[in-house]
């Protein structure tokens, strides 16, 4: 168990039930797009292209040999798939010469948010991240994402970036915002 409202989080590999779920989440169900980017609108095939493809994704990734780094897992909360998180190398705004691991995540569904899902999914990720002996790890965010910025306060990140007001959204500017975990 962890968090909040005492849900249950693992983060796992792809299953192929999987796939109606990215599909909805890539053509319906887009509204985490419109939180993590709203810049930037969600680019998307009709349901029959989003299924073939998401169907091909997920026969070329898996199986994956369960030593092998994962650059991303899929979230399950109380048994029910809600999202993912990944990892990439390349920040926006800062070189990344020691390619510390940058974290994302998404939440997907959206009766997963609010609920300590987001902060115990992140955590557990930067635990798969530790063991395999990384101790650094970046963030990047915005500034109107208001559950992202207090869940990287909650993890321990701390703002070492921030480019003003670049980020247009709904009429409004926002500033992009970098976050670096450093374990002691
Ligand atoms: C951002 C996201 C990962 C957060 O996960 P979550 O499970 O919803 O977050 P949690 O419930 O673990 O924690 C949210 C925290 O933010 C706080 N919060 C929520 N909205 C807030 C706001 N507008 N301003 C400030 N704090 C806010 C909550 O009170 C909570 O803090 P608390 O535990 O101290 O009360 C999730 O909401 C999500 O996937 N959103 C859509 C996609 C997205 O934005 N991804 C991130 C891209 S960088």
């Amino acid at each position: 168990m962890n968090n909040k409202n005492q849900q249950s989080v693992v983060l796992r590999d792809m299953v192929e039930a999987d796939i109606e779920n990215y599909v909805r989440w890539f053509t319906t169900e887009t509204e985490w797009c419109a939180l993590d980017t709203p810049w930037e609108p969600l680019e998307h095939g009709s349901e029959e292209e989003e299924r073939k493809n998401w169907t091909e994704y997920f026969m070329q990734a898996s199986p994956i040999p369960p030593d092998a780094p994962r650059w991303k897992y899929e979230i399950e909360a109380n048994g029910v798939h809600v999202g993912w998180v990944s990892q990439y190398r390349d920040l926006e705004f800062l070189p990344n010469p020691h390619q510390f691991p940058a974290v994302g995540i998404d939440l997907a569904a959206p009766e997963a948010r609010g609920k300590g899902i987001g902060t115990a999914a992140l955590s557990l990720f930067l635990d798969k991240l530790r063991e395999q002996g990384f101790h650094c790890f970046y963030l990047e965010t915005w500034s109107g994402n208001g559950s992202m910025l207090r869940v990287a306060e909650k993890l321990g990140f701390h703002e070492v970036f921030r480019k003003p007001a670049c980020r247009s959204v709904g009429g409004r500017m926002f500033d992009a915002v970098t976050f670096l975990l450093r374990d002691l």
